[in-house]
């Protein structure tokens, strides 16, 4: 089917924001999800008092869209974001979406933004957020009776400016989430705790912070948007494991990549601070960081570096990273139930 796409210099976007043409929006009132629809506006008219505003009650996910080498458009295992969505919901005592509906307004909401989807080998996605807030007003502390959900799509270059230049971490001296708090999972408010320390790194020259553990602050946890992933001098994968971090799909992907594909150990464990300076490979992954390579982090004026460098990706990052894209733009065989075609 010929498709006329956007008009857009796929090439040359950045990770911002462009307004696309349907979202999808579904109201929870009375102990029930409506219908659900999809919608050409993009704004959101709420109660002065509505409970996201007052007390920040409101939960995210973050997924994309790709073309494949051969013209479909496909996403990346929307179950686990569905999944993860139901967790973050139950956390926050928001009602849960369910997952078959999730999948299904991802479906609908790509498919009628089909022009927005970047073409393959463009360099390009189509990121897809759903979120879900607290709609009626709440003064007292105390969870919200009314919801919406919303998912709506924006093409997505890379996150870090430069692509693929490793970048430089700062090991922060805030914290992003609490022992026992809400660090694993994906809640607005943890994004809003790390704005000043993001504002504080950029102003310092850094690309992003290295969280420690809130509690000894010995072991690491992760950054602002993505998780580590460690490769030793023996080329191990490892990765921490925390339950203050978020349960990053692409990483838990990666760990598999990294088994199946490329024959490597991978491990999940604590990975104290003090054994970064003898890893021989550091990355940041996520969705929207797909893997970063990280060149140097420093800490408090010690620079560790990487024996990868500061120009390209180390070798079996670029593995990794070949690989797991190879799989969601359809160039390698996928696991079984990775990859949701859309049209
Ligand atoms: N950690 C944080 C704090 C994130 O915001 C994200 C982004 O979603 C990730 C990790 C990566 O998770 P995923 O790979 O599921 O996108
Ligand atoms: C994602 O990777 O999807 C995220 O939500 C991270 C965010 C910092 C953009």
């Amino acid at each position: 089917m010929f498709m006329q796409k956007k008009d857009i210099d796929w090439g040359s976007l950045g990770f911002g924001y462009i307004q696309t043409d349907k979202r999808y929006v579904s109201d929870f009132k009375d102990g029930k999800w409506d219908e659900g629809r999809l919608t050409e506006d993009a704004n959101v008219v709420l109660n002065e008092c509505a409970g996201v505003f007052q007390y920040a009650q409101t939960v995210f996910e973050g997924l994309k869209a790709y073309t494949t080498e051969d013209g479909r458009i496909v996403t990346f295992r929307p179950d686990l974001n569905a999944e993860r969505l139901e967790q973050s919901a139950k956390r926050l005592e928001i009602p849960a979406f369910p997952r078959d509906r999730f999948i299904d307004a991802v479906k609908q909401v790509v498919s009628a933004n089909a022009a927005y989807v970047p073409p393959f080998g463009s360099g390009a996605t189509l990121y897809l957020r759903p979120y879900m807030m607290g709609t009626n007003p709440v003064i007292g502390v105390k969870p919200a009776t009314e919801y919406q959900f919303r998912l709506f799509a924006t093409p997505v270059g890379p996150y870090f400016k430069g692509g693929v230049k490793p970048l430089t971490l700062k090991v922060s001296d805030f914290d992003r989430a609490a022992p026992c708090g809400t660090g694993n999972i994906k809640a607005g408010l943890n994004y809003a705790m790390s704005l000043h320390a993001i504002v504080t790194a950029h102003n310092e020259g850094f690309d992003e912070n290295m969280y420690l553990d809130a509690k000894t602050r010995t072991n690491v946890e992760e950054t602002g948007g993505a998780n580590f992933l460690f490769v030793t001098k023996d080329n191990k994968v490892v990765t921490p494991k925390s339950d203050s971090i978020l349960p990053s799909i692409t990483r838990r992907s990666l760990v598999q990549v990294a088994k199946e594909y490329l024959g490597l150990e991978a491990e999940e464990r604590v990975i104290p601070f003090e054994e970064v300076k003898d890893m021989a490979e550091c990355g940041l992954c996520g969705t929207a960081a797909v893997i970063s390579p990280v060149g140097k982090i420093v800490d408090h004026g010690k620079e560790i570096c990487f024996p990868s460098g500061m120009t390209d990706m180390g070798p079996i990052t670029k593995k990794l990273y070949e690989t797991l894209t190879g799989i969601q733009m359809g160039k390698i065989k996928a696991p079984e139930g990775w990859i949701y075609e859309i049209m």
